[in-house]
């Protein structure tokens, strides 16, 4: 086991709004960085922001802030979410801090004094969003390969770092290293890429374009590439190349990263590594991603999966779980709250809440809350015993391949092992009988014995809710001071022990809960639909009584007049059969009032009269609008005055 142990996410777009899928490499990372914390392990754990670039700079002038103190602003949202996950970064690293670009000019330097980067002339297309350049054959339907949209051709002198003679290089690294591209299919996936030719990496941006970015050390009038700036956070959180090497903690132990930013990953990065002198990661593993309702979360479709709500709504170590339970490190999912849901009252309700309820409440019974000291051992401890001793090797070696969800069906296996021993031994049985009391207090240790190995192997997921666990065990000691040694022996809890049972730990949601929580999920996503078409969704429903309440009458417009000091009022005078009535209505920007007047119109008659601008309106027209118009409702033939409309 190597002392040290490095791990990373990607550095995210500062201007994204942080949602589950940020949320879940994050978290992905903090729970392997907490295992190997507790395995003993000097841990590095490091996230960030991604701070430069056009989509940056173009947000900033949108916003008319300098980038500076946009990107200053933002990232803190990033910072903020990360708290509240209890995530346990070691260090934040963002791109625009003096200690990183500091070491990028400096490899950027270095590279340059080498001929590892010359200067040319580029002709291709060129992606705005996406900062990157294609070849005419990359293009899909001409358009851009990454995004879809339209590109535009661009001829212009530039840096490029020369990333295709490292080809074979690479392709004999990542063949005689198994574990570096994981998972398997991933590996194949870059292979396969790297069958064709590879060329030569763009790294500048011209300042005139893009001003926005760390500027070349060799020409002043570039920028620096993002991607070639971005990756170079995994180092310079080390300090400069030499402090890298001497650090303990290059190379890394896994970049974690989504399958989107693979290739930039294990093709740029590591071509990069080998120009500059440095080790290659041990391991780069991309993850799948998670879809709502089979779509692609994106700020554009309005359906990004909002974690602080979800929080708000379920708590920090639920969403934890679910997100490394639901999905096979590796593999897509799609997001749903009904099995979210169904996880808690399955997983952590039903089998490890029930485990620690049942537990503390015989011990309370017949012990007086205080955990009992093992008498007489019997045959049916074994098995428990042992899959104690197997879950810790299990978990030990999924860790190695972050294979999150096994790891918790494991610790759950062992939770049903506890489970049924307690069914097995009916300790309410033995509470009856003097014979069966000499083994009551093994088996209730045993119980509890059996929940102090659930906290520890628990904590990387539910570091919060371990404590918890901890606390009604009556355990003073915390799983972070004890480790995964503490896990060595059977038997360490101390009986007389005083437990303090206290708040379930994840209650059930009940049925009535989860139709509320469903039918609002289900509300907000028609809603997002109805942003994304740029329509209004529809409003909560309402009986036929509640409608024949509202007096709709047809009118006339005797007389229309603008109000002072007002650009969108108009005052109307309305002939409605019975009675005349004044109007104050929001059409002024739509309508000249010499338009109106002879118009016949909907009133709505029963409406309580209040007053605009000081003026009382006895009624309220009827209109229709969009974000930039509006129209009065009328009909297309003509009805006498004080006409019923429904
Ligand atoms: N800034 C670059 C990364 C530079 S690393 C040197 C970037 N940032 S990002 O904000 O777009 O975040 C990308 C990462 O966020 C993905 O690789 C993935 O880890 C995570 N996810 C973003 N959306 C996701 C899903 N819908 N599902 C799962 N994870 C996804 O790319």
């Amino acid at each position: 086991m190597t002392e040290r142990f490095y791990i990373t996410t990607p550095i995210y777009y500062v201007n994204d709004v942080p949602h589950i899928g940020h949320a879940y490499t994050t978290i992905a990372a903090d729970v392997a960085a907490r295992y190997h914390r507790l395995k003993g392990q000097e841990v590095f754990f490091l996230t960030g922001t991604d701070e430069h670039g056009q989509k940056v700079q173009e947000a900033a002038s949108k916003r008319g802030v300098p980038a500076q103190q946009h990107v200053d602003e933002l990232h803190v949202r990033f910072k903020e979410l990360w708290a509240r996950f209890n995530i346990s970064n070691t260090d934040f690293i963002r791109t625009t801090e003096e200690r990183h670009t500091r070491v990028v000019q400096k490899i950027l330097q270095d590279l340059f004094d080498r001929g590892e980067i010359y200067r040319d002339t580029y002709e291709g297309w060129y992606c705005t969003p996406c900062e990157r350049f294609f070849t005419e054959k990359d293009l899909k339907e001409g358009n851009c390969p990454e995004c879809g949209r339209a590109v535009g051709q661009i001829s212009e002198a530039n840096y490029f770092f020369k990333m295709s003679q490292y080809q074979n290089w690479l392709i004999e690294h990542i063949n005689s290293n198994p574990g570096f591209v994981r998972p398997e299919s991933r590996k194949n996936e870059i292979l396969g890429f790297l069958k064709k030719p590879l060329g030569d990496l763009c790294i500048s941006r011209p300042k005139e374009r893009l001003a926005w970015g760390v500027p070349l050390p060799f020409d002043d009038q570039y920028v620096t590439y993002v991607w070639f700036d971005a990756l170079i956070n995994y180092v310079s959180v080390h300090g400069q190349v030499p402090e890298i090497k001497t650090c303990g903690y290059w190379p890394a132990s896994h970049h974690l990263i989504g399958k989107d930013i693979l290739t930039t990953h294990s093709v740029y990065w590591s071509t990069m590594l080998k120009a500059i002198g440095l080790e290659l990661p041990d391991n780069i593993f991309a993850h799948g991603w998670w879809t709502v309702n089979g779509q692609k979360m994106s700020k554009s479709l309005f359906n990004v999966v909002e974690p602080n709500k979800l929080i708000d709504q379920f708590g920090v170590d639920v969403i934890r779980y679910f997100l490394m339970r639901e999905v096979p490190f590796g593999l897509d999912g799609d997001f749903s709250h009904k099995a979210l849901i169904g996880r808690v009252n399955s997983d952590l309700a039903n089998n490890l809440g029930n485990l620690l309820n049942r537990t503390l409440n015989m011990i309370q019974k017949y012990y007086g809350g205080a955990i009992p000291t093992p008498d007489v051992t019997g045959p049916e401890d074994e098995p428990l015993k042992a899959k104690a001793r197997e879950v810790i090797a299990t978990v030990d070696k999924l860790f190695s391949e972050l294979a999150f969800n096994k790891i918790l069906m494991a610790i759950w296996e062992f939770l049903d092992a506890a489970n049924v021993y307690i069914n097995d031994t009916a300790p309410w049985n033995l509470a009856k009988t003097d014979e069966g009391k000499k083994r009551l207090g093994t088996v209730l240790y045993n119980a509890a014995e059996a929940l102090r190995f659930a906290s520890v192997l628990l904590h990387p997921f539910m570091p919060a809710s371990a404590v918890t666990l901890r606390q009604q065990l009556g355990l003073s000691a915390t799983v972070e001071d004890e480790g995964l040694a503490s896990l060595d022996a059977w038997g360490k809890t101390a009986p007389g022990t005083q437990t303090q049972p206290g708040a379930q730990l994840f209650p059930r949601i009940e049925e009535k809960e989860a139709e509320k929580i469903l039918a609002a999920a289900e509300a907000e996503e028609k809603a997002d639909e109805a942003q994304a078409s740029g329509i209004a969704p529809i409003a909560e429903q309402v009986t036929i009584e509640d409608f024949m309440k509202l007096d709709f009458r047809t009118g006339v417009i005797l007389e229309a007049e603008k109000i002072k000091k007002s650009k969108k009022l108009l005052k109307l005078k309305v002939d409605i059969g019975l009675e005349q009535r004044q109007v104050v209505a929001g059409i002024a920007e739509a309508y000249e009032p010499e338009q109106l007047v002879g118009r016949t119109i909907i009133l709505v008659a029963n409406l309580k009269p209040a007053k605009l601008m000081g003026i009382e309106s006895q009624g309220m027209i009827l209109a229709g609008s969009d974000s930039e118009k509006i129209v009065v409702a009328g009909f297309d033939q003509e009805l006498p005055k004080g006409s019923k409309v429904k």
